[in-house]
């Protein structure tokens, strides 16, 4: 994989962003997602700075992120392990980390967001932000359940806001949503288009609608999968069996589900219930309920739908 530094520059235009070369790139939050995020950013040559609340916790990003750019090496570099290793060094030169997210965004031409799930948090996350980033920074959120707009809604900078949805585990999974809300500007959302490319991403581009593309489809059909179970029309395997085989599905819905985590499924299911309330498709499930009480939550629990030793 070579080591390259993009760049982006955008034609003249009448928005208020113009000409935005996205060099720098602070991403906010250093969990599962962000680190991933940082990872493939400074893998295509981006000056990335990682925040979180604590040293600790983004000395458990930077892990993650070597981490996963040993087994990147271990299959791009496979005859050539000293040229794995140097990159790997390059990458993580390449990500500087911070637990002052106003100071690190001031020199930022785009702010990814990838923390909690919650619209309060992040709204105030973006509020605090929006005073202190350079007019013409992007702001984008990696929410997978909350509108784009209602995040959006607590900054100044609407035009420039969108949505950047990756994929878990963000290093292996090509596709990112582009999320655009009505106030979203042509040239934000190709600002955002353009520097997933850049990432070696495949962008699809969706309306601020709950789920956007994806996990729109997604969801439901596993809230859909688990009704079926607790009606007693299909064993959980015979259904799981039944979308791989029938549907060319990689993983059943309710393997699907148990690696998510029943937590976020049921979270998000009630993000879209709030939104559309009148929806069946978004009602909640007894079954689910009780399992994320008893706190079966999947594989990171230990046990879900299945059982994992
Ligand atoms: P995570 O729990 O692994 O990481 C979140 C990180 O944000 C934590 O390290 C936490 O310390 C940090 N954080 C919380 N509040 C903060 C603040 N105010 N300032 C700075 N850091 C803060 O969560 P994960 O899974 O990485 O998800 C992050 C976002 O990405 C969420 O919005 C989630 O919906 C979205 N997402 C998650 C996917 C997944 O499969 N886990 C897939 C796509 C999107």
């Amino acid at each position: 994989m070579a080591f390259v530094a993009p760049q982006i520059v955008r034609g003249f235009s009448s928005s208020a962003v113009r000409n935005v070369v996205i060099k720098n790139v602070t991403i906010i939050g250093g969990g599962q997602m962000g680190a991933g995020i940082a990872q493939v950013a400074a893998s295509t040559g981006h000056s990335v700075t990682l925040v979180d609340t604590s040293d600790d916790i983004l000395k458990k990003s930077i892990k993650m992120i070597e981490g996963s750019l040993k087994r990147v090496v271990k299959k791009k570099f496979s005859d050539k392990p000293e040229a794995g290793e140097e990159f790997i060094k390059k990458v993580v030169q390449k990500v500087s980390t911070s637990t002052d997210a106003e100071s690190a965004v001031q020199g930022s031409d785009l702010v990814v967001e990838a923390i909690v799930e919650n619209l309060k948090i992040k709204q105030d996350l973006f509020s605090r932000l929006d005073k202190l980033a350079p007019p013409h920074t992007i702001f984008a959120s990696n929410t997978s359940s909350l509108s784009i707009c209602d995040i959006a809604s607590s900054t100044n900078r609407q035009d420039r806001f969108g949505g950047l949805h990756f994929f878990n585990p963000v290093a292996m999974m090509k596709l990112v949503e582009v999320i655009g809300t009505p106030a979203t500007s042509q040239d934000t959302l190709d600002s955002l288009l353009d520097f997933s490319k850049v990432l070696g991403k495949t962008p699809v581009s969706c309306k601020d609608t709950s789920g956007f593309i994806v996990n729109r489809l997604l969801v439901p059909c596993m809230m859909e999968a688990i009704r079926l179970y607790e009606r007693g029309d299909a064993s959980k395997e015979d259904i799981d069996i039944g979308m791989k085989l029938g549907a060319g599905y990689p993983m059943g819905p309710f393997e699907l589900a148990d690696y998510v985590g029943l937590d976020i499924v049921k979270a998000v299911i009630e993000a879209f219930k709030t939104k559309d309330p009148n929806n069946p498709l978004f009602d909640s499930s007894d079954l689910l309920n009780k399992l994320v009480a008893e706190g079966k939550l999947g594989i990171k629990t230990g046990e879900g739908f299945y059982k994992y030793k």
